[in-house]
């Protein structure tokens, strides 16, 4: 599988994520305050909430519903009701381009 174009970097809106769909998958693109750029499985651990309808906050995007916020560093989820995390996924930068391979997930 290759890595496939999602969105241009010069679309992305500091501390706000972006839903992406690639091969099916739903993916939350976070451009952060640090100018990196984070992938994470869209939908929460805890109800079928699109993740990227929520709030960023530092290094976190905090689901709507019920407030649990996950690292996108980790996908970890930092407080319940959500307790499993959400995948990683590698993010490629070329030139104004952002790429995404949904099946290369971060090892965290
Ligand atoms: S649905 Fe996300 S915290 Fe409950």
């Amino acid at each position: 599988m290759t890595a496939t174009r999602v969105c241009a970097l010069s679309e992305l809106e500091q501390d706000t994520a972006r839903r992406v769909e690639v091969e099916g998958v739903p993916i939350a693109v976070v451009l952060d305050s640090n100018g990196e750029v984070h992938a994470i499985g869209d939908t929460c651990t805890h109800g079928d909430i699109s993740l990227s309808e929520g709030f960023v906050e530092g290094e976190t995007l905090e689901c709507w519903a019920h407030g649990s916020a996950f690292s996108l560093r980790t996908g970890r989820p930092l407080n319940l009701p959500a307790y499993e995390p959400v995948p990683v996924y590698v993010v490629q930068i070329d030139g104004d381009d952002v790429l995404i391979d949904p099946n290369l997930k971060k090892e965290v």
